[in-house]
């Protein structure tokens, strides 16, 4: 076989879904800590020529270190293509120095990753100021993909058409436009402004006809959940039915979940992009047919 998946243990129910849509076996990459915190990977290349090693990067910094050594062994082993499926890419909001003395991270990582794989694939990366994945990971294909036809897919069944979609930020413009057309509901945009790690304020312009009717909130990620409460705040006392969320990329944590639970948030679902208990939404079609559009499939 010229081309298998390759997956850590927490994404190999992810994996296995991705095998089968694609028609390629899954070998899951062993891991065990030393004493003194080291990490040993185990990924033998099973004759595989085109390794897709599947990982997400939420909770990065661990992980990053692992999948350059499950890197560095698919080669070994004999893989002469290792193309790297990180639904959910780290690192990408720093993408200048707001502060003197401050790391580039988006740079930083973006070149790590173009020296040990020979392509990456993401979903709905956090890039700002930049438009094009291959600016961030150069000189290797980098191609960012959308999870709005997941997404779509999800929320078609069972949707109030009354239902209202709100993105928190300017930022979120395009990409809540393109869930909320094919769906055919009403869209606002909020204007948001940062003031520190969890603390935003909000507006949202035309608010007023969510009085009565549920509001859908969609942003690309849930951190803190700061963002979402500050919008659930605004629709509660504008009046809205109900108020669910979905993202792309859940990364709260089970207080920040409670938190937005409080806050009248009924539900948050997101894609199966991490291992989250919200992640409910499988990605393995969009990444199927961006795997075999990008010719990683022999
Ligand atoms: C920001 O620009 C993003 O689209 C999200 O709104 C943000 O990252 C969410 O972070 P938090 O949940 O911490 O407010």
């Amino acid at each position: 076989m010229s081309a298998a998946i390759f997956a850590f243990p927490e994404m190999l129910a992810q994996a296995r879904a991705l095998g089968r849509s694609c028609g390629l076996p899954v070998h899951p990459v062993a891991m065990r800590r030393f004493p003194d915190g080291e990490s040993l990977v185990t990924a033998q290349a099973h004759g595989a020529r085109t390794a897709l090693l599947l990982r997400s990067l939420d909770d990065p910094n661990a992980k990053l270190v692992e999948l350059l050594l499950a890197s560095a062994a698919l080669r070994d082993g004999g893989a002469s293509r290792v193309i790297l499926i990180a639904p959910y890419l780290a690192y990408m909001r720093q993408d200048m120095a707001f502060q003197r003395g401050e790391a580039v991270s988006q740079r930083v990582i973006g070149r790590l990753l173009a020296q040990w794989f020979d392509g990456v694939m993401t979903v709905d990366p956090h890039l700002h100021r930049i438009e094009r994945l291959d600016q961030v990971i150069p000189g290797i294909p980098a191609l960012a993909l959308s999870a709005a036809p997941a997404l779509i897919a999800a929320l078609a069944e069972g949707l109030d058409p009354a239902t209202v979609l709100v993105g928190p930020d300017s930022e979120s413009r395009p990409w809540v436009a393109s869930i909320a057309a094919p769906l055919r509901l009403d869209m606002l945009v909020g204007e948001k402004v940062r003031h520190g790690d969890r603390a935003v304020t909000l507006d949202i312009p035309g608010i007023s006809v969510v009085k009565d009717r549920p509001v859908l909130l969609v942003d690309d990620v849930i951190s803190s959940g700061g963002t979402l409460i500050a919008c659930a705040a605004l629709l509660r006392a504008a009046g809205a039915s109900g108020i669910e969320a979905v993202a792309t990329h859940a990364l709260s944590s089970p207080a920040d979940m409670a938190r937005m639970a409080e806050a009248g948030i009924t539900r948050i679902r997101a894609t199966d992009a991490t291992t989250h208990t919200a992640a409910t939404i499988p990605l393995a079609g969009v990444l199927a047919d961006a795997i075999r559009a990008a010719g990683w499939l022999n």
